[in-house]
């Protein structure tokens, strides 16, 4: 007699990565569009299962972003390239548009559900977006098969409508029922409910996935979305660093370790690679000037420290009496040791290449140039290093200012002052001095003397990018056009955290020339405004 018992493989999570898209959205988080290649390539890496690449009807830059990434990215092998539409016609035609090269693709559209917003947002009657529904989800069938549909404000709309409005996205064609807490408002035990019902309802036609999304406002997101794998949600819809609208959405890298780590309870697996965890999470610092606390969860820079003395014995006898899962698993241990100030051009092409990064000629040597000024200052550069130098040289305009020398005077009893020698588009070096309210502000100034004074300086964040006391600083800043209310982000990396400033405010400012100067803008000279605009 045949004893053996068949074990049914635990279901499998689908993990889809909306960084792109509500991430994206947080205030501050924009990314150009190599940023976005860059991130989307590192999360085909990670084996998420679906890439939400944009809303492409939200402006033509981020349809061309959307259609990038669907070329390169949304290979055989690699994952699904999913844009957002509005629940009409033109914006499901655009996102069809956008993600057609992707050889596997998916239209998400939606339409908010609750009172609030059918009275004060859409102003539509509930039978209105019954129609409206069944219309959307038809078109963007006739697109591809692949289509999901949110609800949007599913956490506050009426369980009954909510459940009208799910059958008729059913029967107009939704293969996956997307329920989203727009505003973080739920508790797990609401959202698990919420979601056995819904799961109940598409059970009743096969091959329904039900996902959840939901926003972190009282910082219930990542227990909430477990929740809802709990009760039988098989998608879960989540951004690296937990970045996004407000308080943000559920944290990839929690959602995904929690799972991993505690597969028996929750009896499902992904297709997470999760060595890949931390490698992402730095890319997408680095490219939204977003950094993680130290305590954050996974990421950050304690998340694996042991510091008291009754830890650190437990741990050097047992490593699990303190530790629920290694460094190791989410990609951070010490192979990420890999350069000096003797490693060639071929060996740092190398490391990049395994990062990911695809750099031309001009963009190697601009990496390569600042790879060698900071190894002259710190012995080791890891991995954490190059990523910072990347995201400082990647995507520079070719036309543009160089930050050649920095000198600053500044102390307790000395006013900032500050020299700078910038070297122009047309190859000539200028020099200027100015003073300021810090030697930050004076070099701020001594460029603006140069270059005319083109925006204001509206964000500042500097981070040191590994541990100890020749780290290097990086400086990420943001600066607003005076004249098109724009930002621009620059990032810097030094061991001078002054130059690394000097840096960081010289590429916004190539960024801000660059897009004034793509959109035939005749303010893209470099004349001062008027002392009014300055203001
Ligand atoms: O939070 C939300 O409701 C959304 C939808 C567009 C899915 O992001
Ligand atoms: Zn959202």
């Amino acid at each position: 007699m045949d004893t053996t018992t068949a074990v049914a493989p635990a279901p499998r999570v689908r993990i889809f990565d909306t960084t792109l898209r509500d991430g994206e959205q947080a205030p501050g988080c924009t990314m150009t569009l190599i940023e976005k290649l860059d991130v989307a390539r590192q999360l085909a890496r990670l084996r998420v299962d679906i890439i939400e690449a944009g809303f492409p009807a939200s402006s033509p830059g981020e349809t061309e972003a959307v259609r990038a990434i669907a070329e390169q990215v949304g290979t055989a092998d690699g994952p699904v390239i999913c844009g957002l539409a509005r629940a009409t016609t033109s914006d499901i035609e655009t996102c069809a548009r956008a993600i057609e090269p992707a050889v596997r693709k998916r239209i998400h559209t939606f339409l908010a559900t609750s009172d609030v917003h059918l009275e004060h947002k859409l102003r539509m009657t509930r039978s209105a977006v019954l129609e409206r529904v069944a219309a959307a989800v038809a078109t963007a069938r006739t697109f591809v098969d692949d289509v999901e549909f949110s609800p949007e404000d599913a956490g506050r709309s009426d369980p009954d409508f909510l459940c009208d409005v799910l059958r008729v996205a059913i029967e107009a064609g939704a293969t996956t029922l997307n329920i989203p807490d727009t505003v973080g408002y739920v508790t797990p035990a609401e959202y698990g409910a919420l979601i056995e019902r819904i799961c109940a309802l598409a059970a009743q036609t096969p091959g329904i996935v039900v996902s959840t999304h939901c926003h972190d406002d009282l910082g219930l997101a990542v227990a909430n979305s477990l929740a809802g794998v709990r009760a039988g949600a098989r998608q879960v819809e989540c951004t690296v660093n937990g970045i996004g609208e407000r308080a943000g959405n559920a944290s990839l890298e929690e959602v995904v370790m929690a799972l991993h780590t505690r597969a028996a309870y929750f009896g499902v697996h992904t297709g997470i690679d999760t060595r890949e965890l931390a490698r992402t999470s730095r890319l997408v610092s680095a490219c939204t000037g977003v950094y993680m606390p130290p305590n954050k969860a996974i990421v950050g820079a304690n998340a694996f420290a042991h510091e008291a003395g009754i830890h650190q014995d437990g741990v050097l006898k047992h490593r699990a009496t303190y530790e629920i899962m290694t460094p190791e698993s989410v990609g951070i241990d010490g192979s990420a040791l890999v350069l000096g100030k003797h490693s060639g051009r071929r060996a740092v092409r190398k490391r990049l290449a395994d990062l990911g990064y695809e750099l031309d000629d001009e963009q190697f040597h601009a990496v390569f140039t600042r790879f060698k000024e900071l190894a002259d200052r710190k012995k080791v550069i890891d991995e954490r290093d190059l990523v910072a130098l990347v995201s400082g040289e990647i995507d520079q305009p070719s036309a543009r200012w160089e930050l050649a020398q920095v000198q600053v005077a500044c102390g307790t009893h000395a006013i900032p002052t500050a020299t700078v020698a910038l070297r122009g588009p047309d190859g000539e070096a200028r020099i200027a001095s100015a003073t300021g309210t810090g030697p930050v502000d004076a070099v701020c100034k001594a460029v603006n003397t140069v270059t005319g004074e083109l925006g204001e300086l509206s964000e500042f964040t500097v981070h040191s990018v590994t541990e100890g006391i020749n780290a290097a600083g990086q400086v990420t800043v943001r600066v607003t056009d005076y004249h098109t209310g724009r930002a621009f982000r620059g990032h810097g990396v030094h061991t001078d955290v002054i130059t690394a400033s000097g840096q960081a405010y010289v590429a916004a400012l190539n960024r801000l020339l660059e897009a004034r100067a793509s959109h035939g803008n005749v303010l893209a000279t470099t004349t001062a405004p008027t002392a009014e605009a300055a203001v």
